[in-house]
């Protein structure tokens, strides 16, 4: 998994947002048609806003598909509509499919967006017809009411607008704001023993790390891994021992068709054109929520890492088949969705959704299109925004919490770092900044304004010998930010085993506002992808960015892939990586 470079998508929304959704949607009672649809202002100025519709197929598949709805006051317009086409004759509008997503299958969804204009008010169509077939019948899912009209701000700044927050469940009894605040981590007993038996390991063995649910045969657990209710029982018996205190246990929900798709290395299981969905809804999530949902799990506080890599590679991968194929059936979507139905509605269940790194997302032309996807995803499901906790970023990434000795605004001899060779444009040079401001984002898009962000630091600590030690002098902006990076991977969209790397801060709760915990979701020690060919029953590639010997692609600039040599399998034991991450951790070990 891992990959990650920006490639430029067509909706550039720069400007702060203005979050009105209205979802509106038939019960699926009618076989041969029906749909919902989400429409959702991400972001308003005076006289323009954009919008991201959601169109969601509940009734027979079909080959071809036109939207229908009408503004509600003169005035409001599509001025550039993508993933379709759009017409207008006075307020009625008209989006047919693009010549590659006109395929909707059955729960599939197109995500046409658009560029707005408006003049006196902008409120948002409260009826919307697919094929015809009006969408607006008492829908299963919140109905926001549509929203009031935005106040246009004084000068041509940005206003932020109120956001109307469908809040359909009150909380859920014993589901806290933070999962983690005062609670004991759970140690995975399967890690435990592999880092005990490295020299030195016994100094981390004891901390926390996530357990992968990365394929069905996971859930029962293999001769090899225990399975999802020997953890379970395991963590029952670590909260019995720990006091008090409750207990958090970490999973991560990681098995999507096409699962992957824009890289090889962690290609899964199942795959869309081969029922993928259908098996990952009956054979995945149904068991993993059934196991959950046992009451003697109850009082333990259960963390899901819901599908990394999915969403955000829908906003900039589609040019790869897998990705596009992901996206024009909407399986990664409808996935994500039934997890968070189904993981949600159990109370003592607490779910993150992957919001990438900075090196992935950080340019504004996949931030804005990322997070407004993340909240039509979500915005879709039973409960609402109220169905995710918080998200998590750099999962299994390598991009440095803080760099301490610049920022984005920093400026060399008159040269923004933005402008350098490392930085790239990137709005963010550390994952700390990018968490903070995506979680800012994603309030003003209706999430609530307790959403917890996660950032996974089990391996981007960056110590050992080659950490500098301050600024570097030069006054020339590559030299500058090269010599005063913390981060030494060669390129920020290198994502395989990377040579160099530490374990980041340990976990813990609440280390800056917004952020709920560093967690370590990635088990330090187990591999990112094999550095050569091997064959293997789990459906994984082999993917060149874990070939030390590999120049490269468009996607990390063209420079050599800085992966460690003669790596194993994604997931599978790294010796020397781990004895690496040791040596370079950052805080150091003792
Ligand atoms: C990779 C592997 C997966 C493993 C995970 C954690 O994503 O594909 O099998 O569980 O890393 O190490």
């Amino acid at each position: 998994m891992r990959q990650r470079r920006h490639l430029a998508i067509a909706a550039a929304v720069a400007l702060t947002t203005a979050g009105a959704v209205a979802t509106l949607s038939t019960p699926s009672q009618a076989a041969s048609a029906g749909c919902a649809v989400t429409y959702q202002v991400t972001n308003q100025w005076p006289g323009g806003f954009g919008a991201n519709l959601a169109v969601t197929n509940l009734g027979d598949p079909v080959t071809a598909w036109r939207l229908e709805f009408d503004f509600p006051v003169d005035g409001q317009s599509v001025t550039q509509l993508w993933n379709g086409v759009a017409t207008q004759s006075g307020r009625h509008v008209t989006v047919t499919n693009a010549g590659w997503n006109g395929q909707l299958g059955t729960n599939a969804t197109a995500t046409p967006g658009f560029n707005g204009a408006w003049t006196t008010a902008n409120p948002v169509p409260t009826a919307f017809t697919l094929n015809g077939v009006t969408c607006n019948g008492g829908a299963p899912s919140p109905t926001p009411s549509p929203t009031t009209s935005p106040t246009p701000g004084p000068t041509q700044t940005p206003t932020p607008t109120p956001t109307p927050t469908p809040t359909p469940t009150g909380p859920v009894p014993g589901h806290v704001d933070n999962a983690f605040a005062g609670a004991t981590g759970y140690v995975n007993p399967d890690w435990r023993a592999r880092a005990l038996a490295e020299p030195g390991g016994g100094r981390v063995a004891n901390t926390a790390t996530g357990v992968w649910l990365d394929r069905i045969a996971a859930i029962a657990g293999t001769p090899t891994a225990m399975g999802l209710r020997a953890h379970l029982d395991a963590a029952l018996t670590q909260d019995a021992a720990n006091g008090a205190a409750p207990l958090t246990i970490e999973f991560v929900i990681y098995n999507l068709p096409n699962r992957d798709c824009s890289a090889l290395a962690s290609n899964g299981e199942l795959l869309i054109s081969q029922d993928g969905l259908r098996r990952y809804q009956v054979e995945y999530i149904d068991p993993i929520a059934a196991i959950m949902a046992e009451p003697q799990y109850r009082n333990l506080r259960i963390v899901t890492v819901v599908e990394i890599d999915s969403l955000p590679n829908l906003v900039t991968n589609t040019n790869v088949p897998a990705c596009a194929e992901a996206q024009s059936s909407g399986a990664y979507v409808q996935g994500v969705r039934y997890a968070l139905n189904k993981l949600h509605a159990i109370g003592n269940v607490y779910t993150y959704v992957d919001a990438g790194h900075h090196g992935w997302l950080g340019w504004d032309s996949n931030f804005g299109p990322a997070a407004s996807l993340f909240a039509s995803t979500v915005a879709g499901t039973t409960a609402g925004f109220a169905s995710v906790d918080g998200f998590i970023t750099n999962t299994a990434n390598y991009s440095a919490l803080t760099e301490p000795h610049f920022t984005i605004n920093t400026t060399v001899n008159g040269t923004s770092v933005r402008q350098s060779h490392w930085v790239d444009w990137n709005y963010y040079v550390d994952e700390q900044t990018y968490a903070t401001a995506f979680r800012a984002k994603l309030v003003s898009l209706g999430f609530a304004p307790t959403l917890g962000m996660l950032i996974d630091t089990s391996r981007n600590g960056w110590g050992g010998a080659n950490r500098p030690a301050g600024p570097s002098a030069s006054t020339v902006v590559d030299t500058f930010v090269n010599d005063s990076r913390t981060d030494r991977r060669i390129h920020a969209g290198n994502w395989c085993n990377q040579s160099g790397a530490g374990l980041g801060e340990r976990p813990r709760a609440n280390p800056a506002p917004g952020i709920d915990a560093y967690v370590w979701i990635k088990p330090p020690g187990e591999s990112d992808g094999a550095s050569r060919a091997i064959p293997n029953d789990e459906g994984k590639g082999f993917d060149r960015m874990c070939d030390p010997t590999y120049t490269g692609n468009e996607r990390n600039g063209h420079s050599m892939s800085g992966a460690l040599p003669d790596a194993p399998l994604a997931g599978a034991w790294f010796s020397a990586q781990f004895q690496q991450l040791m040596a370079n951790a950052y805080p150091a070990l003792p």
